[in-house]
């Protein structure tokens, strides 16, 4: 038997092109794996009515962790239009399967690695090496949304007097979605975050919120911060607002080395750090829980690029580099990424958002092929 069984979700658009470069380069980093191919997205959800079968979930509690490319999601006017007919009118609703994954497998946590390889001609500046921790099941995510607003939950947030602004607005021109924090929730974070930086002996940890504003979820992230980061003497710790972080990142972001911050902030945060590194091609990601991991790149489904093999699969690359980590395989997840910055540094083999011409499949050759010789 193999010492890992892992789950592999290619799932929509260019998910299944990075993950055909994924397996080249899977194939001669030779893990003892076994690779076991799932079912995921927008076809299943057209043609079963759910994005996320029950033999997914099935195959991923029996694996050890599961490799993801990317799904496909529409609003719901439209999820409903391209439902099968069988499906129409049977109150079937459509909800992201990888935010559902990160709740039903309690993935707590999000790591999004924003390094500037050296010779990257996107790199905004060079030397940015940012690693974000983001909160990754709470927040606005957790869905608990109101519109119209129901008069029993008027009634309750009219304890808080604030509300009375809102006292003539007809219930049905409000919507309210709820920013949803647990005290365990922010600790786990800020504590993954310190633990990581110890780990690589990283300088400072940056706690990225608005307390000044959203005074008690950020507040609560806020406090929780503070007492853990009292237990790493030698680790600094700053915050930030997010608006400021935003301004910070574009201005300075050699200045930063780890942040850390609750789902949404975070979100924001990662995608501006991604394009600081030269954008969604690059930008890998892990879900990461107590027993259980899902790894992605932070790319969606790119529809109009699908199954041309034309996009960028460095961003997957590095996200295999991530799964290889957790696994606790750092020689071979060291190797990786060596091979993926030395195609990079050398620039001769490049898909288009980088101004070459190759394809995604090449890519992934050439990494494989430097990964051989390291
Ligand atoms: P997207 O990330 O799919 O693509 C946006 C643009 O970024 C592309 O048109 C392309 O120009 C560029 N791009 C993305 N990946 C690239 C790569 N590997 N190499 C080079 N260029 C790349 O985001 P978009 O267009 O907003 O969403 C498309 C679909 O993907 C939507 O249905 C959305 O809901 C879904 N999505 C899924 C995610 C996931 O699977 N976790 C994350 C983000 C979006
Ligand atoms: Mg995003």
């Amino acid at each position: 038997m193999a010492k890992y069984k892992i789950a592999v979700l290619p799932g929509d658009g260019i998910g299944k092109d990075v993950m055909d470069a994924a397996k080249i380069v899977l194939d001669v980093i030779d893990l003892d794996a076994e690779y076991i191919h799932g079912d995921i997205g927008w076809k299943f959800w057209k043609t079963e009515g759910d994005p996320l079968p029950e033999r997914t979930v099935k195959l991923l509690k029996e694996t050890d962790c599961c490799l993801f490319g990317a799904i496909t999601s529409k609003p719901s006017g439209d999820a409903q239009k391209e439902l099968a007919p069988k499906l129409q009118n049977k109150g079937l609703v459509y909800s992201s399967p990888i935010v559902k994954l990160r709740q039903m497998f309690n993935l707590h946590t999000n790591l999004r690695p924003c390094k500037a390889y050296p010779g990257n001609p996107l790199n905004y500046k060079d030397n940015i090496d940012i690693v974000i921790f983001r909160e990754n099941t709470e927040d606005l995510y957790v869905g608990v949304e109101f519109r119209p607003l129901p008069k029993t939950v008027f009634d309750a947030l009219m304890i808080n007097k604030k509300m009375k602004k809102f006292e003539n607005t007809p219930l049905e021109d409000i919507a309210v979605s709820c920013r949803i924090f647990t005290r365990k929730a922010c600790q786990n974070i800020v504590r993954q975050a310190f633990e990581y930086a110890k780990e690589h002996k990283r300088k400072s940890v940056t706690l990225v919120e608005k307390p000044n504003v959203v005074r008690e979820t950020s507040g609560m992230m806020l406090e929780e911060a503070r007492k853990i980061a009292q237990e790493y003497p030698g680790i600094k710790y700053q915050e930030t607002n997010v608006d400021a972080m935003c301004m910070w990142l574009v201005k300075n972001p050699q200045d930063y080395d780890i942040l850390v911050s609750s789902n949404m902030f975070g979100d924001i945060i990662s995608d501006l750090a991604a394009q600081l590194v030269g954008g969604l091609g690059f930008a890998s990601s892990g879900n990461i829980g107590d027993n259980y991991a899902v790894f992605e790149p932070t790319h969606g489904s790119a529809p109009k690029y699908a199954g041309q093999y034309k996009v960028n699969p460095m961003a997957m690359l590095l996200t295999v580099k991530l799964m290889l980590d957790w696994l606790g395989e750092k020689k071979k997840a060291t190797k990786l990424e060596q091979a993926v910055a030395s195609v990079i540094k050398e620039g001769k083999v490049k898909t288009y958002d980088v101004g070459g011409n190759s394809t995604t499949l090449d890519v992934a050759k050439e990494v494989a092929k430097k990964f051989e010789k390291l």
